[in-house]
């Protein structure tokens, strides 16, 4: 899968226009998308993910590319015959703004729906951006299959201070 469009800063006139790429990621991209993700783990905006990681979930892997350059990154991960979640979105500093979150959450929500998923979930500290995009914030104990199977196992388990957002899928 893959789609072109040009991204740019809305409301400026100045800034620059970028054609951005969104595409399934292949297994040459597992240490672009580690580097992506290992500037915001450092920053706690976003767990941690080792290399061995990230190959192993390159098929749930979009990526954002401009000039060839791997900009951004999302994944869907599958809970259930009805829940996705979106993992792992990132965009490089120096791409925000322009759009590519956008056009990786939409290609993300799209799989979903290839998929048959009905909700996709979200655990995140820019609530703010999913808002935009349709979900609700929701709390964590009407997401107990991410809770149950994941969230335990998790260093943070007793001191989480992430955001649940939650969306139904049209
Ligand atoms: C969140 C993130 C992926 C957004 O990517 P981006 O490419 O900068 O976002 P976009 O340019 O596509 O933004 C689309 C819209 O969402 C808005 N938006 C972006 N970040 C936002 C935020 N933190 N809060 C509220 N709105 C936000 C933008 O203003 C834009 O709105 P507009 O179309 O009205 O101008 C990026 O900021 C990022 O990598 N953050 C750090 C990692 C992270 O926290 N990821 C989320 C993990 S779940």
């Amino acid at each position: 899968m893959s789609t072109k469009t040009k991204i740019n800063k809305s409301n400026t006139s100045t800034a620059k226009i970028f054609t951005c790429t969104v595409r399934t990621a292949a297994a040459k991209d597992a240490e672009a998308i580690y580097s992506l993700l290992l500037n915001y783990s450092d920053q706690e905006l976003l767990l941690p993910r080792t290399i061995g990681e990230i190959y192993r979930a390159i098929p749930e892997f979009f990526v954002a590319e401009v000039d060839e350059q791997v900009i951004g990154c999302g994944a869907l991960e599958v809970f259930t015959e009805e829940l996705g979640e979106v993992r792992s979105l990132a965009v490089d500093p120096r791409f925000q703004g322009y759009q590519a979150g956008r056009a990786l959450l939409d290609a993300i929500e799209d799989y979903a729906v290839q998929l048959g998923l009905r909700k996709m979930m979200a655990l995140t500290y820019v609530d703010g951006f999913f808002h935009k995009y349709g979900y609700k914030t929701v709390e964590m104990t009407q997401l107990p299959e991410k809770v149950f199977r994941v969230c335990v196992k998790c260093p943070k388990f007793n001191r989480c201070d992430e955001i649940a957002v939650l969306k139904t899928l049209n």
